[in-house]
C-alpha cells in the first residue's frame, strides 16, 4: 500500500454527469484510497461527491466529503479546518477542480469579461487558494506532496479558446515556484493530459454519438486510443507517492504521445 497512514485532499472529486460516471478526480480518489488513504473530497457537487465517498466506504476504505467552491476563499479555509479537526493531518493534495461554464469557446476580443473571470477564479485561483491554505497544514503534518492537474492545453492551444489555456500555463507555472518554495518539505508537479474521456463532456449525446466523437479524437493520437481516467490516476499515485521521491517542479505530459507527434491535424 503505497499511501498507508496518508490523509489526501482531492479538488473536483466528484462522480460525472448523471448516473455517476467516470471523472479524473474521483478516479485519483478511489485509486489513493485502494493504496490505503483517508480521502477528503472537495467539490460544489454535493451527490456526485458524496458517491465518491460512499463508494470509497463500501470498498473498506475511509474518506470524507466536503461540499467547497474552490472559488470562494472561506469555504477553502472550512475545508482545511474541517480535515485539521478530522484528522489532524494533510500530506497530499491534489488541485483537480475546473469549469467550463459560460461561453469559454471564444477569442479574446469576443469573450465575456465575466467569462474570462470565472475561469480564471476556479481554474487557476482555486488551486492558489487550495495551496495556501492546505500548505500550512501539510508542513506541520510532516510534509507531502502537491499534485496539479494542468493539461496539453498548457503547451498547445486550440483556436478561439482562450481561456483555459492560459489557466493551465499558469498552473504550470504555479507548480514550478511551489516545487522551490516548499522543497524539500513538499515535493510539487502537474499532470498535463490530453483528451481524457469522462462523464461530463459526453452530455446528453447518444451512445453511438459519443463511439464516434471519442473514435475520431482517438484517430488523431500516436496510440490510436483515448485516455482513461485511470491511467491519469495511475500517475497522480506516482507523483503522491514515494516512487517519485527525486521528482520536484515537472509537469508531465499524459497523452499517448501526441504533443511530441505531427499525427494530428489542426
Ligand atoms: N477530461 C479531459 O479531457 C481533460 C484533459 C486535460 C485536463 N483535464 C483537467 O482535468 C481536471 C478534471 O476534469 P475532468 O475532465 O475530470 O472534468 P469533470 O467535469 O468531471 O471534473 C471537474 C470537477 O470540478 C468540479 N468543479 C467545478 N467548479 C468547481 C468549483 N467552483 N469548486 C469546486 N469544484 C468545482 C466539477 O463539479 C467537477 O466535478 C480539470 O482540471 C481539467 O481541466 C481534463
Amino acid at each position: 500500500m503505497r499511501l498507508q497512514n496518508k490523509v489526501a485532499l482531492i479538488t473536483g472529486a466528484s462522480l460525472g454527469f448523471k448516473e455517476g460516471g467516470p471523472s479524473i478526480g474521483s478516479a485519483i480518489a478511489f485509486k489513493f484510497a485502494a493504496e490505503g488513504a483517508k480521502v477528503v473530497a472537495v467539490d460544489v457537487l454535493e451527490e456526485m461527491g458524496q458517491k465518491t465517498i460512499d463508494q470509497i466506504i463500501d470498498n473498506g476504505g475511509e474518506g470524507l466529503f466536503i461540499k467547497t467552491d474552490v472559488s470562494k476563499t472561506n469555504e477553502v479555509k472550512e475545508a482545511i479546518n474541517l480535515v485539521k479537526d478530522k484528522y489532524q493531518k494533510l500530506h497530499i493534495l491534489v488541485n483537480c477542480a475546473a469549469t467550463y461554464e459560460g461561453e469559454i469557446f471564444r477569442n479574446v476580443v469576443d469573450i465575456l469579461e465575466d467569462d474570462w473571470k470565472r475561469t480564471i477564479d476556479v481554474n487557476l485561483n482555486g488551486y492558489f487558494r487550495f495551496s495556501k491554505y492546505a500548505i500550512p497544514l501539510i508542513l506541520e503534518s510532516g510534509g507531502g506532496a502537491i499534485v496539479n492537474i494542468s493539461s496539453g492545453a498548457a503547451f498547445k492551444v486550440l483556436k478561439d479558446f482562450c481561456v483555459y489555456p492560459v489557466t493551465k500555463a499558469a498552473i504550470n507555472a504555479l507548480t514550478r515556484t511551489l516545487a522551490i518554495d516548499f522543497a524539500p518539505q513538499i515535493r510539487t508537479n502537474s499532470i498535463c493530459p490530453g483528451f481524457v474521456r469522462i462523464a461530463n463532456s459526453e452530455g446528453d449525446r447518444t451512445i453511438q454519438e459519443i463511439k464516434t466523437w471519442v473514435n475520431d479524437i482517438a484517430k488523431t493520437y500516436p496510440l490510436k486510443r483515448v485516455c482513461t481516467v485511470d491511467e491519469i490516476a495511475n500517475v497522480a499515485l506516482f507523483l503522491a507517492s514515494d516512487d517519485s521521491s527525486y521528482v520536484n517542479g515537472e509537469c508531465i505530459n499524459v497523452d499517448g504521445g501526441r504533443i511530441v507527434s505531427d499525427t494530428h491535424d489542426f
